[in-house]
């Protein structure tokens, strides 16, 4: 995967998030969901957990100012026997109202979606099946999952390849082994840091 890749009509840019990056994400993401956003069900998914470099990244405008960001973390669906199963939990995506409309959360979700094909594991996300169906984005895979708080389950989606299934019922939460933050791991297949 290269570090820099261009993104949206305008002359946007892709690149990984660098710790100085950080405070611009958090400004971004109250933008675009509210500063009450990390009462939202999917912050409890990601509880804990530090996103994955690899499946994460943001977008820089033409004049290198922060206008994207989408990070991706460690989960797991535990089923009815206590057998958990890794997975990607994608978002949250953004991109400043002033730059939307031009491709680049496509772009970033392309390039997530790039990363998490490599490992083998399977991508979840709570979002619009409009914008993530033609990701292969479906919530056929997920009618019988449990979430800690509430959630729109029409709007709880798995991306599966035709060989995959995963486990019905099954409760989703945060990855059951705990990455050491600022350290990385490599964990069935998720490697973060
Ligand atoms: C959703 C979001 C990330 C899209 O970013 P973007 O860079 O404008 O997206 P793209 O340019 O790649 O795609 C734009 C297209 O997606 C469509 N789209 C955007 N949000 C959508 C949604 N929630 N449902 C369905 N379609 C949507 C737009 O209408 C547009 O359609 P068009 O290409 O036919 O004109 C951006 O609107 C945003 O930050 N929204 C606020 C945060 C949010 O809702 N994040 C997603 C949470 S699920």
């Amino acid at each position: 995967m290269a570090n820099i890749i261009a993104a949206g009509a305008h002359g946007a840019h892709l690149a990984p998030i660098e710790p100085v990056n950080l405070a611009g994400i958090e400004r971004l993401l109250d933008l675009a969901f509210g500063a009450d956003r990390q009462r939202r069900t999917a912050y409890r998914l990601r509880e804990g957990m530090d996103f994955s470099a690899e499946a994460s990244c943001v977008a820089f405008d033409e004049h290198g100012a922060l206008v994207g960001s989408l990070q991706s973390w460690p989960a797991s669906l535990v089923d009815d026997d206590g057998t958990a199963t890794p997975l990607w939990l994608v978002g949250p995506i953004a991109v400043s109202p002033e730059r939307r409309g031009e491709g680049i959360a496509r772009a970033m979700l392309r390039r997530a979606l790039t990363a998490i094909d490599d490992t083998g594991i399977p991508a979840v996300l709570i979002g619009d099946p409009e914008y993530y169906g033609p990701f292969g984005f479906t919530a056929e895979a997920t009618g019988e999952w449990r979430l800690p708080r509430p959630f729109e389950r029409h709007r709880l989606l798995a991306r599966l390849d035709d060989k995959r299934t995963l486990p019905a019922p099954g409760k989703l939460g945060p990855a059951t082994l705990r990455l050491p933050r600022g350290g990385q791991i490599v964990l069935g297949g998720w490697s973060c840091r």
